[in-house]
């Protein structure tokens, strides 16, 4: 789940726009645009992460996580003071979760394995028998339901023994993850046949490595985010290549990444503005891996040796993708997997913003939302479904129509039960997918974040994004659908977006 947002800019604005975060009446819906069906082989899923829903944090062997160790030393920095230790407990009730995917009719399932559960160290020698076991029954009971499993190899849980060599900063994680993903390929690939590498890596060395609002709270901004967006791209390329000359042959699975972006709109036609804004975020991974040129996106390869020499430097602050690397990374995915959760305007800075030097310097835009956009919980996070369509339509003029799994989208309230709210989004956000796939963009599947209620990184337990309730203050965590789950049932066995009753 996306959480870092552009807190200076929409500070300012939330002073000067009237902020409604009543229930939408109903300014977030979409017009429909072709056939009102889904094609028969769209896939509809819903979507989790493992320190967000397993607890069980030391149990059966598992190594500690750097969120686990956050959580720990540094209780104030989630809003209610929780942590990941038992959450959902979905390690102990995936059962639970099951009967909640079975009701729901999903034809996929997206979660995460947790990287210190299978290599409690992050190094192969720790190698847990009892943490492969766990993903094991997962899996087979989802395939035994007929769910298929799209599993991501990362979701922010580094294993904290990582973190002490420099984690993302330290070039041996290409090494590690790629051993790391072997052990997965081999334990797992005879039935996972979608493996998704790293879930935003922008939204983990953004808050991790430029500022201090993540573990490993590097607060190294414009130079270790940059680092670490590198070497996550490397690691990343490195296990899809590892995967089709050593596995596909005989697993035949598809290897992608994902992405979160917005989209941008400009009030004045502004099209440069428009055109930085998705270089600087959608950009910033996917343009090494599915543009034609590979290598970063032009305006931040441009901008940041510029501001780097400016600032005395030897080298660009932005690390140089040529040679090897970048071919290894061009094309080095089978899919792409995109988190849509909102969009903004955007135009020139009318200053500098940041600081001296960070991403939002070298990055020189101003980003707002638009009056009329409704308001989640999150201060960020407003409904914008043409945001989505277009960002859809961006990527297959702009990237060679890759297919795209929409592999999270998902709004947050404060756990009402009759959740209308959520319905109006959910229904809006997959009218946008229709229209794109309507209008020739690869779509193939749809994931909604998230299948329950969950541990929201720093946010706690405050914001619901579940299509079950979870009752986390209960000892057997019982699961309860809103009426979200009861639409998004109907979605699946039509394969329409039926009116909302
Ligand atoms: C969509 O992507 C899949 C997988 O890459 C490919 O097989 C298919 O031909 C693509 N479809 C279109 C309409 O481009
Ligand atoms: C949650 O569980 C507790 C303990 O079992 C119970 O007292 C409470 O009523 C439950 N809350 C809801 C909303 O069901």
């Amino acid at each position: 789940m996306w959480l870092f947002a552009f807190f200076a800019t929409i500070g300012i604005l939330a002073n000067t726009i009237n902020v409604t975060q009543a229930k939408f009446d109903y300014n977030c819906n979409l017009t429909a645009k072709g056939s009102p069906k889904f094609p028969d082989s769209f896939s509809f899923g819903v979507s989790t992460a493992a320190y967000q829903i397993e607890g069980a944090w030391n149990e059966d062997g598992k190594g500690e996580s750097i969120w686990d160790d956050f959580t720990h030393k540094f209780p104030e920095k989630m809003d209610d003071r929780s942590n990941g230790d038992i959450a959902a407990d979905s390690y102990h009730r995936f059962d639970q979760d099951l009967a909640a995917l079975k009701e729901l009719k999903v034809t996929h399932y997206r979660f995460s394995i947790a990287w210190p559960r299978i290599y409690p160290t992050g190094d192969i020698s720790s190698k847990n028998q009892k943490g492969i076991d766990y993903y094991n029954m997962v899996i087979n009971k989802l395939i035994a339901n007929g769910i298929e499993p799209l599993v991501t190899i990362f979701h922010y849980d580094l294993p904290l023994e990582i973190q002490k060599i420099g984690g993302f900063a330290n070039p041996l994680i290409i090494n590690m993850f790629v051993t790391y993903a072997i052990e997965l390929f081999e334990n797992f690939g005879d039935r996972v046949k979608i493996w998704n590498t790293f879930n935003e890596p922008f939204d983990y060395c953004k808050p991790g490595y430029a500022d201090a609002n993540y573990p490993p709270q590097v607060n190294a901004h414009g130079v270790a985010d940059y680092l670490c967006m590198d070497h996550s791209l490397k690691a990343h390329a490195a296990a899809y290549r590892t995967y089709k000359t050593k596995y596909y042959e005989k697993q035949r699975g598809k290897v992608g990444i994902t992405v979160s972006s917005r989209f941008f709109f400009s009030h004045t036609n502004d099209q440069e503005a428009i055109s930085r804004g998705m270089q600087f975020n959608l950009g910033f991974l996917i343009h090494p891996i599915f543009s034609k040129t590979g290598g970063y996106p032009p305006a931040m390869v441009e901008t940041i040796n510029r501001n780097s020499l400016k600032e005395g430097r030897v080298s660009s602050r932005l690390p140089k993708l040529d040679g090897r690397w970048r071919e290894l990374i061009k094309g080095s995915s089978d899919y792409l997997g995109l988190n849509y959760y909102t969009s903004r305007y955007i135009k020139r800075a009318s200053k500098p913003n940041g600081e001296n030097p960070s991403w939002e310097r070298d990055y020189d835009s101003d980003a707002y939302p638009d009056e009329t956009w409704v308001r989640g919980k999150p201060d960020w996070l407003y409904c914008v479904p043409e945001g989505l369509e277009g960002i859809l339509k961006y990527i297959r003029d702009h990237y060679g129509n890759p297919e795209v799994i929409i592999t999270e989208n998902g709004w947050s309230d404060d756990g009402d039960p009759e959740d209308d709210d959520r319905i109006h989004f959910i229904k809006a956000h997959m009218q946008a997918v229709l229209n794109a796939v309507n209008d020739g963009c690869n779509v193939t599947g749809y994931t909604v974040w998230s299948l329950l209620d969950n541990f929201e990184w720093q946010k706690g337990y405050t914001h619901k994004f579940g299509l079950y309730a979870l009752n986390i203050t209960s000892p057997s965590r019982e699961r309860t659908p809103r009426k979200s789950a009861k639409y998004y049932r109907r979605v699946i066995e039509t394969r329409t977006l039926p009116s909302i009753s």
